[in-house]
């Protein structure tokens, strides 16, 4: 049995070690971490075999007749503790791996004491003595449990002000002083009347799904997605705010615009979440075109599965008042109570639009879900004209297309309609445009290449690229680990081992030229948003992008990949930084940009009305 329970754990140590030697191809970044667990387990274990297993075979008093230390059973408890902890602590973590570790050592040490007892030894063979080992294992087992799930509880009350920061390899004055406060944030240029003005009204409502399924929604203005708000470039915009949820706080942020601090629409970080009954006034000016949308971002995790989104869209300062060209946002939308049912809208099937052959359609694509979704379009050559609002340049024709929409990111698409059907498919809901409309999707067409946006378009003059200055430098690794978080068990999102609020916060001068490196060594993506700001990829997995210079504000980085972004730090504040699976960034994979100087008077956590995630 002992020579079983090595070889297993021998064997599993030395199938680690060999996948670790193999991620080393992708970088230490990925192979270290694992190699300095599982190597020191391997040792262990091979000590332990040598020098307590098979001695003991070879004992001819035979199995369990060995009586002195290290020849002892809770010896080996010691050593499979200790490997258990070693293999396990990427899993578990800071916390969890020195709780468990106490944990083991805790019943190794009792066990030790208990096997030297007299009664015991006198009692050997007896079947109470088995379970009374047994219950005692189990208590012990359940004592770290529990010591891991209250180490992994979070404080009452957290503020970005006072938390670690990480300056990135170049020292900044008074991270904390300076005393601007973010609401003081509101942008210099937002005075005045506004050009447009809205009001969103957060409530409750029971919205049918074209399956005839209904969904207990939170809607803005009785309606999801929420009403699309069309601006202009430069346009002055006025957003009241209004709930009328019952016992939810809300707020609004503009996924992608990069509008002043004050107006981000963060519970806690910005401002406090708007209660029941009250009201909250965001004002921006719309500089960017392009496309985008607003969300809550209190209980985003919650609050935008239930419905609390909608499209912003903001069109050029000449784009013509009257035009028949056809402009459509495609919100893609996974139902909370649907069990994953997608839906563009609240359609989940086939929908038929009627479009004159010769027609201009440009269709805004926008993933409401953490999950990348596959959008195809065939039957037209067609151009990828933007991403995540920013235009690709000069963006070459393709016949049919193939897009993985990373979580929160937008894809604009543009075609001329032409005399047979067009079908836009997402993951299981279709579009079909076609000139009588009354086409059907028809038999899937074989899938068509799959767009790399690292590749695609024509490169361009950027304000900065790879080999411009930096002025800092963050690397962002981003692991899943079973454990416990904020009390409870849940898979944890760490960056840099530690989950929210316990990452440090990148703190930046303005005018700081930033620089970060996403490596993703979990098995899933991680759709990563950047509020306030564009960041210009210049990598991925060290190969340059090549295509149109390619700017994102949310960046799904899957699997086993690295990319490097640059951004510019020209908009201070405290700002967000976290995956947009937005389960993920609830189990802690949240960090913030912070700028020197700037503190927040807002709070987060379960002392607070505050829970951005
Ligand atoms: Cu779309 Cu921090 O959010
Ligand atoms: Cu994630």
């Amino acid at each position: 049995m002992w020579r079983l329970l090595f070889g297993l754990l021998l064997g599993g140590a030395a199938l680690r070690v060999v996948a670790a030697l193999l991620l080393l191809r992708d970088g230490w970044d990925f192979a270290g971490p694992r190699l300095v667990f599982v190597v020191p387990a391997l040792v262990v274990i091979a000590a332990g075999y040598g020098v307590w297993v098979r001695p003991m075979l070879r004992s001819p008093a035979g199995e369990g007749r060995v009586a002195a230390w290290p020849g002892d059973y809770w010896a080996a408890m010691v050593a499979a503790g200790v490997v258990l902890v070693a293999s396990a602590a990427q899993l578990v973590g800071t916390g969890g791996a020195a709780v468990t570790g106490v944990g083991v050592l805790g019943i190794a040490a009792v066990g030790s004491v208990w096997r030297r007892a007299r009664w015991c030894r006198r009692s050997a063979g007896r079947w109470w003595r088995t379970a009374a080992k047994g219950a005692l294992g189990a208590a012990l087992a359940a004592a770290v449990l529990v010591g891991w799930s209250t180490a992994s509880q979070l404080p009452a009350r957290s503020s970005m002000t006072g938390s670690p920061v990480d300056t990135g390899g170049s020292t900044i004055g008074h991270a904390h002083h300076g005393g601007i406060s973010v609401t003081t944030l509101t942008g210099t240029d937002t005075a005045g009347v506004p050009a447009r003005r809205f009001t969103l009204t957060a409530q409750a409502a029971t919205v049918e799904l074209d399956s005839g399924q209904r969904v207990e929604a939170w809607t803005f203005n009785g309606v999801t997605p929420g009403p699309q708000l069309r601006v202009r470039q430069g346009d002055l915009v006025e957003v009241t705010l209004v709930n009328q949820l019952p016992g939810v706080g809300v707020t609004l942020h503009w996924h992608g615009v990069d509008v002043p601090n004050a107006m981000d629409g963060v519970a806690g970080v910005t401002q406090d979440a708007v209660p029941p009954g009250g009201r909250f006034v965001y004002r921006f000016r719309a500089t960017q075109v392009g496309t985008y949308w607003y969300h809550s971002h209190e209980m985003s995790s919650v609050q935008v599965r239930r419905g609390l989104f909608g499209a912003l869209v903001v069109l050029p300062a000449d784009a013509p008042e009257q035009s028949d060209a056809v402009d459509e946002t495609v919100l893609r939308h996974t139902w909370i109570d649907e069990d994953g049912v997608a839906s563009l809208g609240v359609t989940t099937g086939a929908q038929r639009r009627q479009v004159p052959a010769g027609r201009q359609v440009r269709l805004r694509l926008v993933n409401t879900d953490g999950n990348p979704a596959t959008f195809t379009l065939t039957g037209a050559p067609l151009r990828v004209v933007a991403i995540d609002g920013t235009d690709v340049h000069e963006p070459n024709v393709l016949h049919g297309v193939r897009i993985l929409v990373g979580g929160g990111s937008r894809y604009d698409l543009a075609f001329t309609m032409p005399d047979q059907p067009v079908v836009l498919r997402a993951d299981g809901p279709t579009i079909v445009y076609s000139p009588d409309g009354n086409a059907g999707p028809g038999r899937e067409s074989p899938a068509p290449a799959l767009l790399d946006p690292a590749r695609y378009g024509t490169p361009a003059a950027t304000p900065f690229g790879a080999a411009s200055h930096v002025d800092r430098r963050f690397t962002l690794r981003v692991d899943e680990r079973l454990g416990f978080y904020d009390g409870r068990p849940a898979v944890r999102y760490t960056l840099n081992n530690r989950s929210f609020p316990d990452v440090p916060m990148l703190m930046v001068a303005p005018g700081d030229l930033v620089e970060v490196t996403y490596v993703n060594r979990s098995g899933q993506h991680h759709p990563m948003h950047l509020h306030g700001h564009h960041m210009l990829v210049l990598s991925r997995d060290g190969r340059p992008t090549s295509g149109s210079p390619w700017w994102v504000d949310t960046l799904d980085v899957g699997p086993g990949e690295t990319y490097r972004v640059a951004f510019r730090a020209d908009n201070p504040g405290i700002w967000m930084d976290h995956c947009h699976n937005l389960e993920h960034a609830a189990n802690g994979m949240i960090l913030h940009l912070g700028y020197a100087g700037i503190t927040t008077p807002f709070q987060t956590g379960h002392g607070t009305a505050n829970h951005p995630e």
